[in-house]
């Protein structure tokens, strides 16, 4: 090639025709998010509370699922690694990744229930939210990460999506065998301590996530400062802060790169972080480079948040004009 420096449509281009051959792992918190839906015509005898009658059901793949279900909406072959239990929730979930062609590798854990997120919506309001949520035993922890070093060859790039449920406790592990293997390594974090998260290829907090671990700041100066402490302290390729209606900044060793929101309209911001990092990764393994990963990720931020729902972006959303 004469020209070493590709124009953005042929970066596209490129991009868009590796896409189908690119195979991702996501690994992380699995979750159901469950909505039901009903009338509200009384108050209990039993107590001082409505009654609703259930008419309408929603299940939703939640956490790393909906990580996996944003990647292969964009046509990345996508596998899932994580834990859920052995009820009727993990099946449902099983179900609804079947639906979407995602490879299911979730282990079942007798022991817990699957993490569900009941939302009870009675006239058009949520009335109660009800959380099923245990910690994975360790046992089926320690075939996770035996089974995360056996599908590691078959993949070019991880995502490792921590929601601090806790089947992510082994995610040094994890990154260190994905680094050895020469695999980008990206992680949506949570927590207290990033400590954990060292030598990964990218971090994509959002700002609160970001402010829990470096404190506030005042100015973009001192943001751009502390971004690239954290980023040099834990030897990461590049830090991705999602700002919300702010957009994201992506900081390498050789820029800091704004972009502001791309959203027209705003129905729903739940799960665009998901959307952002499976964007991030589909385009990075797809042969992108950073900064214009980072671009159409937001991009992709900015079309799921003008959807209802924990949503998806595709491939001819985020590429109108090749498609
Ligand atoms: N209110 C908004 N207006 C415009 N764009 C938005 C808005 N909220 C989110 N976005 C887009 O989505 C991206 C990710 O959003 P955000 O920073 O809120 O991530 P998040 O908190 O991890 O989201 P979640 O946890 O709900 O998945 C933003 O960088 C931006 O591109
Ligand atoms: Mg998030």
């Amino acid at each position: 090639m004469t020209n070493a420096i590709l124009n953005l449509a042929e970066l596209d281009a490129a991009a868009l025709q590796a896409l189908p051959a690119v195979r991702i792992l996501v690994v992380g918190d699995v979750m159901l998010d469950r909505y039901w839906f009903g009338e509200v015509n009384r108050i209990s005898p039993e107590a001082p509370v409505p009654i609703v009658r259930v008419e309408r059901r929603e299940e939703r793949l939640g956490g790393a699922a909906n990580v996996a279900r944003n990647a292969a909406a964009l046509g990345a072959k996508t596998a899932l690694l994580g834990v859920v239990g052995a009820d009727e929730a993990g099946a449902t979930i099983s179900d609804l990744l079947a639906g979407c062609g995602i490879d299911n590798f979730l282990q079942r854990d007798a022991a817990i229930s699957t993490i569900i997120k009941l939302r009870v919506i009675g006239r058009q309001q949520q009335l109660l939210r009800v959380d099923f949520e245990d910690a994975p035993t360790d046992t089926v922890l320690r075939d996770k990460l035996s089974q995360f070093n056996a599908l590691l060859p078959q993949y070019d790039l991880v995502v490792l999506s921590d929601y601090a449920k806790g089947s992510l406790v082994n995610v040094a592990a994890m990154i260190a065998a994905a680094r050895a293997a020469g695999k980008p390594v990206l992680v949506d974090p949570k927590g207290e301590d990033f400590s954990r998260y060292a030598g990964a290829t990218v971090l994509t907090p959002n700002k609160s996530e970001f402010r829990r671990i470096v404190g506030s700041w005042s100015g973009e100066a001192q943001l751009t400062a502390k971004a690239q402490q954290l980023r040099e302290e834990l030897q990461l390729t590049a830090l991705l802060l999602t700002r919300s209606e702010e957009g994201m900044t992506l900081y390498t060793a050789e820029q800091v790169l704004h972009m502001p929101a791309a959203a027209r309209e705003v129905f729903d911001v739940s799960g665009a972080g998901d959307t952002v990092i499976a964007t991030l990764a589909a385009m990075l393994a797809a042969g992108m480079p950073i900064a214009s990963a980072a671009n159409t990720a937001n991009r992709a931020g900015g079309i799921v948040v003008g959807k209802l729902g924990t949503a998806t972006v595709t491939r001819q959303e985020l590429f109108p004009s090749a498609s």
